[in-house]
């Protein structure tokens, strides 16, 4: 059979031969235990509803039997023989380009080279998934590849429940993941609903089909980096930078240090991560002897070098050995997974590997006591550092979050509305008040050709729509431009391309439309193919998540999750191709509601009009809430998308005279 056919096959109608299952690929963790005789027994029956009941007799065993080794059944039998990555749309079968740009979206989220355990379906995180099982991908594919621009698909936490009518405006696919009732929201709910099947980790771009590869964060950790250097008031060069992960997000620290030029020392417990980093050059050389380290930083600070030592082993002990060698930090962070402390986000430290691995699964309850110990010997280590003048921030994985609720010493002193903690998070210091309030947020798009030559046309013509917007660009603005100009100059020398071709780069508002506009017309005049627009979820608008995207937000309302739903819904009926919203994602289930869009550009006046209309809410939706919030950064944005759109009126607030209290 063809790709196509297969493709318009779905689930194939005799049972194909059962997969071996490959040892050389990076597997998901075995699930820890959760569900109970009689839980079981439902998993299994909602597993088998995708099937004809013929062939239940046989599938029965191997669904237990996954379900028993790995605590959930993936229906590995199912995986597809076709490789899987992005392809040329036209490559795609069916009669809607927009479904065809989101079956090229799902598979470059599955791409061995781009997702971090491809055969259990997730792309990042450790859990962040785009389907449950095969037999979900295989379905939503069929349906894809038949749908026209009158349907929309709906998709229930990976599962598709169907295609429904609609119209040529709506969004051809509505995603959500992880949406539960709030008081089951609880991380066991998590491995509980979603090791029956019912339920859904979508991460933030895993589940809504937008990870670009580690790419899409390099670009954002490079921001921070240099930022958090322009608030020591230090340049980069001969600065050291210590961090740990090398995984699907985290793995881009050492390429952005590189690019900021500094020197990045990274910890990561995982020998296959740590390998497949160093192969694609994303870190420049691998440390097993803790001595040699110190050794080979020393020297880096001497020469002033720009470069990055992965650590193949536990970020506690490099913090404890930096500071009995008293080898000063300048920067420090940490993105190990704690958004999924107790299934393999987080490793404890004095032992392998592999024992923990066994103990996550076997002996749970012990395993969440080390890694709380882990925590608050961490924790303390990096005091001692930040007593001798290390600046440390919390990376969004909610490190300070599960190390206070470890009883590590992390509380702030002084507690203030929104600073319980002694460190700020780097949306709190740097992304939120230089980025986020302004609008400036991680917009990314995907050429649908496959095609460099397009990928290189494309960051020509945004790099040519920013140059002309820098010379009347405000004040406020400046340096956010400039950085963006650097990076997109440098973005093809930095070949930061893993599966599809894809581009990111941090814009506002106006910045968005007039490159999205420009792309458009490249389309309509034959230049490039068609372009696939989305963004992170981790953006101005997409996301609460009160210690993350929303932490600079004082007034109290970053517990609330209108922002997140107002923007998804917002979004869906101003022209998005798709739109999804989440449960979960970055800091954990339950902690954080964040959504996404895809938008597929074709040349035509009905795309340039629903960029338009959709991107300039996208933004300012966000803006609008932390202008409220009385963020003086936002006022200023607001205030300017109000004059430069008669139709936008929003709310402003009155800042009260503290002396009156
Ligand atoms: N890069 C960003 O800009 C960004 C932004 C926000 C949040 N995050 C958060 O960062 C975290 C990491 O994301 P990811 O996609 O890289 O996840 P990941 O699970 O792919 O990678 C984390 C890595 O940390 C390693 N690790 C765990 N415990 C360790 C320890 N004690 N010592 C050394 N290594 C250890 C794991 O083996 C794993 O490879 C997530 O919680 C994510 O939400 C990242």
């Amino acid at each position: 059979m063809t790709f196509q056919q297969q493709i318009q096959q779905g689930i194939p109608t005799e049972l194909p031969q059962p997969k071996p299952y490959e040892t050389h690929i990076n597997h998901a963790p075995k699930r820890k235990e959760i569900l109970s005789d009689e839980e079981k027994k439902l998993a299994l029956k909602n597993a088998l509803r995708y099937f004809e009941p013929q062939f239940h007799a046989e599938l029965l065993p191997e669904f237990r039997e996954e379900l028993e080794k790995y605590g959930r059944i993936y229906m590995y039998r199912f995986r597809p023989d076709y490789e899987m990555k992005a392809r040329d749309i036209a490559e795609y079968p069916g009669k809607s380009e927009q479904a065809k740009a989101i079956m090229l979206m799902i598979q470059n989220n599955l791409d061995y080279a781009v997702a971090q355990h491809p055969h259990e379906l997730i792309t990042y995180g450790g859990n962040g998934a785009v389907f449950s099982n095969w037999a979900q991908y295989l379905l939503t594919m069929k349906y894809l590849s038949e749908m026209t621009d009158e349907q929309t698909l709906t998709m229930y936490s990976g599962h598709p429940m169907g295609l429904f009518p609609s119209h040529k405006d709506a969004p051809r696919v509505v995603v959500t993941n992880g949406m539960m009732i709030p008081n089951y929201s609880k991380p066991d709910d998590w491995e509980k609903f979603n090791a029956l099947g019912v339920s859904q980790y979508g991460q933030m771009t895993a589940g809504s089909y937008m990870y670009i590869g580690p790419q899409g964060i390099v670009h954002g950790t490079t921001i921070t980096v240099l930022n958090a250097f322009r608030k020591i008031n230090k340049e980069p060069k001969g600065g050291l930078f210590v961090t740990s992960g090398l995984g699907g997000m985290s793995g881009a620290q050492p390429k952005a240090g590189n690019i900021a030029g500094c020197i990045t020392v990274i910890a990561e417990v995982n020998p296959k991560i740590t390998k497949i980093r160093h192969e694609q050059k994303w870190v420049n050389e691998i440390h097993e002897n803790l001595d040699e380290l110190v050794a080979r930083v020393r020297k880096a600070q001497e020469n002033q070098e720009t470069v990055s030592l992965a650590y193949l082993g536990n970020i506690v002990d490099i913090w404890e050995k930096f500071d009995k060698e008293n080898l000063k930090i300048d920067i420090g962070s940490d993105q190990t997974s704690l958004h999924n402390p107790w299934a393999g986000g987080y490793y404890p430290v004095g032992q392998t590997f592999e024992e923990s691995n066994t103990m996550m699964a076997e002996n749970p309850e012990l395993f969440k006591e080390k890694v709380q110990e882990t925590l608050r010997r961490h924790a303390s280590a990096i005091n001692k550092h930040t007593a001798k003048g290390t600046y440390f921030f919390d990376y969004g994985n909610a490190f300070l979050l599960e190390a206070s609720r470890a009883g590590a010493d992390v509380m702030s002193e002084n507690t203030t509305i929104g600073r319980e903690f002694k460190y700020p998070s780097y949306v709190q210091d740097i992304m939120g008040p230089m980025c986020f309030d302004y609008g400036f947020g991680p917009f990314r798009w995907v050429c649908t050709s496959g095609k460099p030559e397009d990928l290189q046309k494309t960051d020509d013509i945004a790099c040519a729509v920013l140059e002309e917007m820098i010379k009347t660009s405000p004040e406020e603005i400046q340096q956010q431009m400039k950085d963006n100009i650097t990076w997109i100059k440098g973005a093809q020398e930095n070949n930061l391309v893993v599966g599809s071709q894809a581009r990111i780069l941090y814009a506002d508002a106006e910045g968005r439309m007039k490159i999205a506009g420009a792309f458009n017309k490249a389309i309509a005049n034959g230049e490039i193919g068609a372009v696939v627009l989305g963004r992170d979820h981790h953006d101005v608008s997409g996301t609460d998540s009160p210690y993350r995207e929303t932490s600079n937000i004082y007034d109290g309302s970053r517990f609330t999750a209108d922002m997140a739903i107002h923007n998804v819904i917002g979004d869906s009926f101003r022209g998005a191709t798709w739109v999804s919203i989440h449960n979960g994602g970055g800091v954990g289930w339950g902690e954080v509601i964040n959504g996404g869009f895809g938008m597929l550009l074709d040349g035509s006046d009905d795309a340039d009009r629903r960029l338009k209309s959709m991107l300039f809410w996208d933004v300012n939706n966000g803006i609008s809430r932390r202008s409220w919030a009385r963020n003086e950064g936002a006022v200023f944005a607001i205030k300017r998308a109000m004059e430069a759109e008669p139709n936008l009126k929003v709310t402003l607030p009155n800042f009260v005279d503290e002396g009156l209290f």
